[in-house]
């Protein structure tokens, strides 16, 4: 049986996520019993969701287990099968986590899903087709509710979600201005992404003045939000929301190393009568098949053609993951296997 190298959660962060908190060991893929399936991973997804679950604290999922491989989405092929619906070399998504190869009850409703790679690449599957792209979807679609002509704003711009929601945005005709850290991610998606103009909130050093840049790039005040930061971006976009504006609240990546995040200006939900709604795209899996079309038509055409930050080798996962919650990442953030 092949050697699998894996990458456990060894103790949970005090504050700030370390690479101490990780640890790799290797140990012999099992025997495959009947219903099970192989599966070699070429690449491994890395999700800002992840930090959350290294807690061990409320949430809207149980936490990461103690010295269990870390969870996490992965790409890859069958490489031995005991189940029918499997054959070897067929290519596969499913929640193989932070190794190299995983055993799969392929039975299990949602366990392993067959992929077609012949007008997709397969890693997009964790990134513009897969759970990225269907988060910037149902943000967009059932919680801001675009109309065309609205002016829509999203930060983390140029990251794995916030790159769909730039795409889906343009193709439902809406003014898409980003907010994103640096100038060289700010070009990239105003030039290549396709977004009307980016805001650089590195050069701002408080929500007054990024509240300014924001007036400028979105002269006609902003319709829909959709929050991925938390902090000082979403002070300075509250300021700027129209009447009866919608925020679609998807993460707070600002905070997700523990450091508190206020509200400077909540009494703007009242006077701007907005509509604020956080949600967590795996609670709506009704809504996959159609955003998945949408967003597979995008990549297969060339219209989305998102940004990758390929790590390589399991071993590197733990840094790359870490850099990720510090914004070194550019574009989907993946890990390339065996
Ligand atoms: N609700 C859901 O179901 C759901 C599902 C998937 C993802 N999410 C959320 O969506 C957001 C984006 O996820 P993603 O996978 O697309 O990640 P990503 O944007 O590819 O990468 C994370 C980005 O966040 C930005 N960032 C990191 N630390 C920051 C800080 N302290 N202040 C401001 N920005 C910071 C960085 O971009 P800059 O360099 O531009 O700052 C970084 O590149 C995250 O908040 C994630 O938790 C939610």
């Amino acid at each position: 049986m092949p050697l699998n190298h894996q990458i456990l959660l060894d103790n949970r962060p005090l504050g700030e996520a370390v690479a101490s908190n990780f640890k790799l060991v290797s140990q012999p893929t099992p025997a495959l019993q009947d219903g099970q399936v192989l599966v070699r991973h070429h690449y491994l997804s890395l999700d800002p969701y992840m930090r959350g679950r290294m807690n061990d604290t409320k949430s809207y999922t149980a936490p990461q287990p103690l010295g269990e491989v870390m969870l996490g989405g992965t790409v890859g092929e069958v490489a031995e099968s005991r189940h029918p619906a499997f054959a070897v070399g067929d290519k596969v998504v499913g929640m193989g986590g932070w190794q190299d190869y995983s055993v799969v009850n392929a039975s299990e409703p949602g366990a392993l899903r067959k992929v077609d790679t012949s007008h997709i690449p397969l890693q997009a599957y964790l990134g513009a087709v897969g759970m990225p792209g269907v988060t910037a979807w149902y943000g967009l679609v059932k919680i801001i509710e675009p109309r065309a002509g609205d002016t829509l704003v999203v930060s983390a711009a140029t990251g794995a979600v916030g790159s769909a929601f730039g795409a889906l945005a343009k193709a439902r005709g809406c003014r898409v201005v980003g907010i994103a850290g640096g100038p060289d991610k700010c070009a990239y998606a105003v030039n290549e992404l396709g977004f009307d103009a980016c805001i650089d909130y590195k050069q701002h050093l408080d929500a007054a003045s990024l509240s300014k840049a924001l007036k400028e790039a979105c002269p006609s005040g902003i319709d829909g939000y959709f929050e991925n930061v938390g902090g000082m971006v979403l002070d300075a976009v509250m300021t700027r929301m129209n009447a009866f504006g919608r925020i679609a609240v998807c993460g707070m990546i600002a905070g997700y190393n523990g450091a508190p995040l206020p509200m400077s200006y909540p009494a703007l939900i009242l006077v701007s009568r907005l509509k604020v709604q956080g949600f967590i795209v795996t609670e709506h899996l009704e809504v996959w098949p159609e955003a998945l079309k949408e967003l597979g038509m995008l990549v297969a055409t060339g219209q989305l053609r998102p940004r990758e930050s390929i790590a390589q080798g399991l071993a590197a996962a733990p840094e790359a993951f870490l850099g990720l919650l510090k914004g070194k990442n550019f574009g989907k953030q993946l890990v390339q296997l065996c």
